[in-house]
């Protein structure tokens, strides 16, 4: 059998059970409150809808046609006036940006480009699972460092869990390729601080390694916290590929606009590989992204900001989410950035678990199998974000969505007092 067949095939049986897909399923066949699907279920801003509409609908027919394949003019340009800013770098349009079909595809694209087949790459867990699926389909290979939890006395926070600065140093080969950072972190919600990325950015530079940005979530940050870009680093511009999406920033997931932004050597291969794969992104939303961005950045870090009110909004119902569930006798561990809060499930499995099966499902994706068929909750097993062999980490804790309408959390809310309740 061929690599290519072979790979495929392994991507069929891992698809066929993929716990997310297994558990959303049953979540929309029994009515479930659904906090395991990772996007908001409200609107996104007027100002956003009404600059899509006015592509649509305005005198500029050209809109509806094929634009720059390497990215719409008008959002390339409004990228580089903000990027320039959030990374004091002076950006070219042309050389630095690559609009994508969302993050993902640009994820998607750097596995298929810069990444090749046999190159080690170092995802620290846990990951966004993506990635792994996206390396393993280039036939590159994933070396999984974990973060993990230490308890400082200061309660359960995303920011107590850390990686091991040696144990990252130890993971790399002269086979190591890439390091994915993702921050804020899916599904932790862990911001990483200056220190920690001095760290990682020392390594990078020591070995001669490609740092993949992972920035979606750059906006949604809580408690006043920074988010560091690791592109700013002395040493780091060079080697460094910055993911952001419009749909996490401004709330339209659906509309599917991310981009890349790097040194011309990396963006250009990236470029190519967009052109001959890919071809264009639609132009009708990233004009419309184009003109909600040329309105946020006179007003960026300022209470107008949509990036701000969101974050404003978001920390409200992590909050009170939070609360919901310590009261259920979860332990939630409370994010620092994102959409996700990762609680422990210790406390509850016992009564969870009563009907255990005799299956080797791990831990976590029994309880939330159990949660959504029971308790017409979804949630979603840690264990998807992380590799095998440390999946004895992660088997007491649940990823919760709390990206959604104030009706959707009050619906959680009565699922999780009556629990407590029981
Ligand atoms: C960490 C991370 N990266 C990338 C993406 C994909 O972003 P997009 O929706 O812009 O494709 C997601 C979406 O959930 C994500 O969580």
């Amino acid at each position: 059998m061929c690599t290519n067949h072979a790979v495929a095939k392994s991507l069929q049986t891992r698809l066929a059970n993929d716990p997310m897909l297994v558990l959303n399923r049953m979540a929309s066949q029994n009515g479930s409150v659904n906090l395991g699907l990772g996007f908001p279920n409200f609107a996104p801003p007027n100002h956003i809808v009404q600059a899509l509409s006015e592509a649509a609908t305005g005198n500029n027919h050209m809109l509806h046609h094929y634009t720059r394949p390497y990215g719409h003019p008008r959002l390339v340009n409004i990228l580089a006036n903000v990027y320039s800013k959030l990374l004091s770098i002076t950006l070219d349009p042309s050389d630095h940006i690559l609009t994508t079909i969302g993050a993902f595809q640009g994820l998607s694209s750097i596995c298929q480009s810069i990444i090749y087949p046999g190159d080690e790459v170092i995802l620290l867990e846990p990951f966004y699972s993506p990635y792994k699926n996206m390396l393993e389909m280039r036939g590159a290979v994933p070396v999984y460092v974990p973060l993990r939890p230490y308890d400082d006395g200061s309660g359960q926070s995303s920011a107590n869990w850390v990686f091991d600065k040696k144990e990252l140093e130890s993971a790399v080969t002269d086979k190591t390729k890439a390091i994915f950072l993702n921050t804020p972190m899916n599904p932790l919600g862990k911001v990483f601080n200056k220190e920690e990325l001095l760290e990682i950015s020392d390594l990078c530079v020591k070995h001669n390694l490609l740092c993949v940005a992972d920035e979606v979530y750059e906006w949604l940050i809580y408690d006043r916290k920074q988010h560091v870009r690791i592109a700013s680093f002395p040493n780091m511009w060079q080697r460094t590929i910055t993911l952001g999406s419009a749909g996490k920033s401004f709330s339209v997931t659906g509309w599917k606009v991310g981009w890349c932004i790097g040194p011309k050597h990396l963006i250009q291969v990236l470029q190519n590989y967009h052109f001959s794969a890919i071809r264009t992104s639609p132009t009708l939303t990233q004009e419309a992204v184009a003109v909600a961005l040329e309105k946020e950045l006179p007003i960026l870090y300022t209470p107008e900001s949509y990036f701000q009110t969101l974050s404003k909004e978001m920390e409200g119902k992590r909050n009170r989410l939070c609360k919901y569930l310590d009261n259920a006798g979860f332990k939630a561990i409370i994010p620092d950035g994102g959409y996700y809060i990762v609680a422990d499930i210790s406390n509850i499995l016992p009564r969870s678990q009563e009907n255990r099966d005799i299956s080797e499902e791990a831990t976590d994706y029994r309880f939330a199998k159990w949660a959504v068929t029971e308790k017409k909750l979804c949630v979603l097993p840690m264990s998807i974000f992380y590799s095998e062999a440390h999946r004895y980490l992660c088997e007491k804790y649940v990823r919760i969505c709390f990206v959604k309408t104030d009706d959707t959390l009050e619906k959680a809310k009565e699922i999780l007092d009556e629990w407590s309740d029981s």
